[in-house]
């Protein structure tokens, strides 16, 4: 996930890019640069490494003169963070700048067609793909070069693009990833959110999938792929420009779990591209013969990445037939593991610098492991440890609370099981059919569990002020619960604990009284009936009940209700409800965690709590 702006007027753009680009800040840090056509002509470029304070410090020593410009933040997708992969790409006559957001899944096969017509590329990215198609397209008409090329690209984007030859004129278009344009008084904007530029104004225009817009000084022209034009409502910004970096969200945190429907819809990018095509998975290190022929897989990590690959190990097995293990990673290292042959080390890190993780991953290359990395930050230390990477996609994850990057880790590893069972010939056709049909529904559905948020704070009203939750759950949705009560210890500071349901009679079902909710996740499945059972047998010692059920399942809301219990004890009062879409059971946790994310998130908020930066948490853990 990366940010682009632009501007064009009578201002100075480079400090007006600059200024949206410390706004989108947040969307990548790995390199920044700005583009800025001068009076005279010129298209002059400047882009820095390493954070955007760096991009500023260049400025100073080497301003950029011009009242048309485009600027960027890179978060690493393709190629690692460098000057030549930094943007804005330029096209090979120089006449051209182009900033991107978002993945072209075809830029392989668009590459090699123009080396073949003598393009020379400096840099290993995707992105500079569009600058010079732009430049084989142009004959004087930007906005239409723009169009011919885009209907040459395949995957996610927003694009600007200005060129020298067609001055005062900022071209944008979009699919999939965000794009808005920012109407001001004798001059315009593009950013990717509203926060960018809300300092400038609070009227925008939001652009849809394949929608292009072309600005300059004195308008903005929307139109489509095809030229027709297009009518807009003008969107005023409700909220004032300091809100900007949250997006208008009160925290970090709750404007990440909101971006979840894009982040489910990045990772899946030029990986599940249609129900009927397999599932495609590079960078793995692994041949399809070494794939036959695995053993064993061993997925290891911290925290919530820990909690994701549980649900990897259980996938793998189920779908892939492998026979599959999970470890903390900590303990991983210390329990001195036998590593036979044919054995794949999945791990699994959001920084990709946490010290056990790092440490579990040495102890298993060093006893001939083939090390798979599962990760969000391109060329981190494991990345650069690991035989493979599969990076999620998820863009910076600033809440300390992870959210989105634990539904993105939970996809990526429910690929790799799909990706597995494909090559090792586990599943039929038909299976592996339907499978990638409902993964192409995620993102849909995740955007129907958030617009549900309102109902789930109204039951976090209910128990915000216990001090106590038990989070249960069987089979498949184990992690689901052990992530549920990791979320909710370590923002809410409830004391949380996540247990398989069955395990309920041994021990935790004595924690049972009003000062502890119990969270239970009921969803239509296999193990359905055996979560009714343990529903009844917390309602039946009173216990405050919360229960995860599937739209439309009347038995759930009176479950283990005692019809002859006084009024004011528990066991007499009906569940209280956090509602899910129907859901396929064996991709249920990657949809799972968005709920009880806004449930704990709720009862934090509710209990005044430091939701960004909870006490004695830091986000990333680079010590043992
Ligand atoms: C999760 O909300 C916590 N921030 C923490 O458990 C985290 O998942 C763990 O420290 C692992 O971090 P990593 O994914 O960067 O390796």
């Amino acid at each position: 996930m990366c940010g682009i702006v632009g501007y064009v007027g009578k201002r100075q753009a480079s400090g007006i890019c600059l200024d949206g680009l410390k706004r989108l800040e947040y969307r990548g840090y790995d390199s920044a640069g700005i583009s800025v056509l001068t009076e005279d002509g010129q298209l002059n470029s400047l882009k820095t490494v390493g954070k955007l304070s760096i991009l500023c410090e260049a400025l100073q020593q080497k301003p950029l003169s011009g009242a048309l410009g485009i600027g960027h933040t890179r978060w690493a997708t393709h190629g690692r963070p460098s000057q030549e992969n930094s943007h804005p790409h330029i096209s090979g006559n120089s006449r051209i700048a182009v900033v991107h957001n978002g993945i072209i899944e075809n830029y392989q096969e668009l590459r090699e067609g123009l080396i073949r017509d003598g393009v020379k590329f400096a840099s290993q990215t995707d992105s500079e793909t569009m600058a010079h198609l732009v430049q084989k397209h142009y004959d004087g008409d930007l906005r239409e070069a723009v169009c011919r090329a885009v209907r040459e690209l395949h995957g996610a984007f927003a694009f600007g693009v200005i060129c020298a030859d067609s001055p005062g004129q900022l071209v944008a278009v979009r699919r999939f990833s965000p794009l808005v344009v920012g109407i001001g008084e004798g001059e315009n904007f593009i950013a990717s959110d509203m926060g960018a530029i809300r300092k400038e104004t609070d009227k925008v225009y939001v652009i849809d999938d394949n929608e292009v817009a072309s600005l300059t000084a004195e308008g903005v022209e929307l139109t489509g792929l095809d030229g027709a034009a297009i009518e807009r409502e003008v969107f005023v910004i409700p909220w004032p420009a300091e809100a900007a970096e949250k997006g208008g969200h009160k925290h970090f945190m709750h404007k990440e779990i909101h971006e979840q429907p894009d982040t489910i819809r990045a990772c899946l990018t030029g990986r599940v591209a249609s129900p009927d095509r397999p599932i495609m998975l590079d960078g793995l290190g692994l041949s399809e013969d070494e794939i036959r022929n695995m053993r064993r897989v061993v997925f290891t990590a911290c925290g919530t990445a820990y909690h994701a690959g549980m649900t990897g190990r259980f996938l793998m097995e189920k779908l892939a037939r492998i026979p599959s293990e999970v470890d903390l990673a900590a303990e991983l290292r210390d329990r001195d593991p036998m590593v036979l042959d044919h054995t794949l080390c999945v791990v699994i890190s959001q920084s990709g610098e946490t010290a056990d993780t790092l440490a579990a991953l040495r102890s298993m290359k060093e006893k001939g492991a083939k090390i798979l990395a599962v990760l969000n930050v391109v060329d981190s230390s494991i990345a650069r440890e690991s035989d493979g990477v599969i990076y999620i996609q998820a863009g910076p994850e600033i809440g300390v609370a992870s959210t989105k990057c634990y539904t993105s880790q939970t996809l990526t590893l429910t690929m790799l099981a799909l990706y597995f069972s494909q090559v090792r010939g586990t599943l039929t056709e038909d299976e592996l059919r339907s499978y990638r049909q409902e993964l192409l529904r995620l993102p849909e559905s995740a955007k129907v569990l958030l617009a549900r948020e309102d109902a789930i704070r109204e039951v976090a009203l209910k128990h915000y002020e216990r001090t106590d939750a038990l989070y249960l759950a069987r089979g498949v949705n184990v992690p689901s619960a052990m992530e549920g009560a990791l979320k909710m210890k370590e923002i809410s500071y409830i004391h949380a604990e996540g247990y398989s349901a069955g395990e309920m009679k041994h021990g935790p079902i004595a924690l049972i009284e009003p000062k502890c909710f119990t969270v239970a996740i009921a969803i239509a499945g296999e193990v359905y009936e055996k979560m009714i059972g343990n529903i009844m047998e917390i309602k039946a010692r009173s216990g405050p009940m919360i229960v995860v059920a599937t739209d439309g399942d009347a038995r759930i809301p009176d479950a283990g209700v005692d019809p002859h219990a006084e009024s004011d004890d528990f066991s007499a009062q009906p569940n209280d409800m956090v509602w899910v879409p129907p859901m396929p059971e064996m991709l249920s946790p990657i949809l799972l965690g968005i709920p009880l994310q806004l449930l704990s998130y709720h009862t934090a908020d509710l209990r005044g709590k430091d939701i960004d930066q909870p006490r004695n948490l830091a986000k990333t853990v680079t010590v043992e």
